[in-house]
């Protein structure tokens, strides 16, 4: 299946195998962890609403855009751009998303391992047991959190190996259906505790007054990371594609599933964390160091945790392959490298950052940077500002890219597929990806740097 010019590339199998790929590339950590975590330091309903928004209108326009290039220029995201706008600099927009694969691959890999680490923990460790105090212990320790991403990476560095049909396909056609299965278990557990109504309440009734300008750009910055924008994903995702699928109405099935897990595991964490009187706005440590003590109040917690945190390193793994075959399919593509050789050089390599950002969280954590607006950093820390940063520049470039470069004629017509299935969303994409999309992003860039406030 390699490419060496004369055989065909690689391609999905099916519409409804791409479909669950690149859900399975969206849904994730950020679904999971960062979403309820998030929602519940910005007010619950509130954060929710305009994250909604976001998604609306610039997530879905930008995941179209990304399509679009990515099956017009048939290569990764460096070719593709080539392909499309050759002898101009618009490949680096590709050569970025490249370099933000390392940078979120490399914390990505470390938080999956602590979830393969807590599906462990939840059966061999008394839940009461699994306290913040225990998880602060636990990342700070130089070895075990490091064993447990290289178990994380090696799974990632896998199933790349294993290919477009017979890896990342197969996979996320098995592990997805689980995922929402296992989310639904958990809420109607959840719901069913006394006093959960409270975390309903949390979810379902917006206090506006808690929109500000913090709660916007930490929605729109969610937006992206969670449909895996801004980065080349799925511009390599949709150039798997074949020319007969409906882009519009794949980037709505994927963005409509990314969005539905992430409100699920808000039902599935709130309503469950209310009925155990625990503090929403827990922060980076909810879903590891509050969870396990609500888990300990139901009949069977121990297994329910254990389930839990597999689903959760499920859904990073099929997120974290996706991050991984982005360089890939560059080094495959452009180089003339093999699937294999790729994967494992890569892969390593983003393992070895890795292991210097686990060691940030406890023997390195004097070593730190500053990133504007921010402050001082761990790297950790450090390398989480840059991916929003990243991923917000390769996202306006990205519509830059459509709207002023590839230009809308041609544009339109990839989405159209030559005009077969148009409508009134055309008009409205194109004033997103020309006008709003480059505004708004234009302001989270600024805003995050600290340049306007
Ligand atoms: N979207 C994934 C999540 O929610 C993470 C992810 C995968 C990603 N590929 C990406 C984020 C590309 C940004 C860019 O966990």
């Amino acid at each position: 299946m390699e490419n060496n010019g004369s055989v065909q590339r690689e391609s999905w199998g099916s519409k409804i195998g791409f479909i669950f790929a690149a859900a399975g590339s969206a849904i994730g950590l950020g679904n999971i962890w960062r979403f309820p975590y998030l929602a519940g330091e910005n007010g619950g309903a509130a954060f929710i609403f305009v994250y909604l928004l976001a998604v609306l209108f610039i997530g879905l326009s930008v995941m179209l855009a990304e399509f679009a290039i990515g099956r017009a220029g048939g290569l990764d995201a460096i070719g593709s751009f080539k392909k499309l706008a050759p002898g101009t600099p618009w490949w680096i927009t590709g050569a970025l998303g490249v370099f933000s694969a390392f940078v979120i691959l490399s914390f990505y890999g470390v938080v999956g391992g602590w979830t393969i680490a807590y599906t462990f923990k939840s059966v061999s460790t008394p839940l009461t047991n699994l306290t913040m105090e225990s998880f602060v212990n636990f990342i700070t320790n130089p070895l075990q959190p490091i064993l447990w991403q290289v178990v994380f990476m090696a799974l990632t560095i896998i199933i790349v190996i294993l290919g477009i049909q017979g890896g990342i396909e197969k996979w996320s056609k098995v592990l997805m259906p689980v995922i929402f299965i296992i989310l639904l278990l958990l809420i109607i557990r959840g719901v069913t505790l006394p006093g959960s109504s409270a975390g309903l309440k949390f979810l379902l009734n917006p206090d506006f007054s808690k929109i500000n300008g913090s709660v916007i750009l930490s929605a729109l910055g969610q937006a992206f990371f969670s449909l895996s924008l801004g980065m080349g994903t799925m511009i390599t995702y949709g150039s798997y594609l074949s020319k007969k699928e409906n882009l519009p109405s794949s980037a709505l099935t994927v963005a409509s599933l990314d969005t539905l897990i992430a409100i699920l595991a808000g039902f599935a964490i709130f309503p469950a964390l209310f009925a155990v009187g625990m503090d929403p706005a827990g922060g980076a440590g909810l879903v590891f160091a509050t969870l396990p003590s609500v888990f300990d109040k139901m009949p069977l917690g121990a297994l329910f945790a254990a389930i839990f945190f597999i689903l959760l390193c499920f859904a990073a793994l099929t997120s974290s392959i996706s991050i991984l075959e982005c360089v890939v399919a560059y080094l495959k593509d452009q180089l003339g490298w093999s699937r294999k050789n790729a994967a494992i050089v890569v892969g390593t390599l983003i393992t070895l950052i890795g292991v210097a950002c686990s060691l940030s969280n406890g023997l390195w954590s004097d070593f730190t940077i500053v990133f504007p607006g921010k402050g001082a950093l761990n790297l950790m820390d450090f390398l989480g500002a840059l991916t929003d940063f990243l991923l917000s520049v390769g996202g306006l470039l990205i519509c830059l890219f459509v709207a002023y470069v590839w230009k809308f004629n041609k544009a339109n017509a990839e989405v159209t597929n030559n005009g077969q299935f148009t409508g009134v969303w055309v008009p409205i994409w194109n004033f997103i990806v020309k006008i709003v999309a480059p505004i708004v992003i234009g302001f989270v860039i600024l805003n995050g740097l600290g340049i306007i406030g």
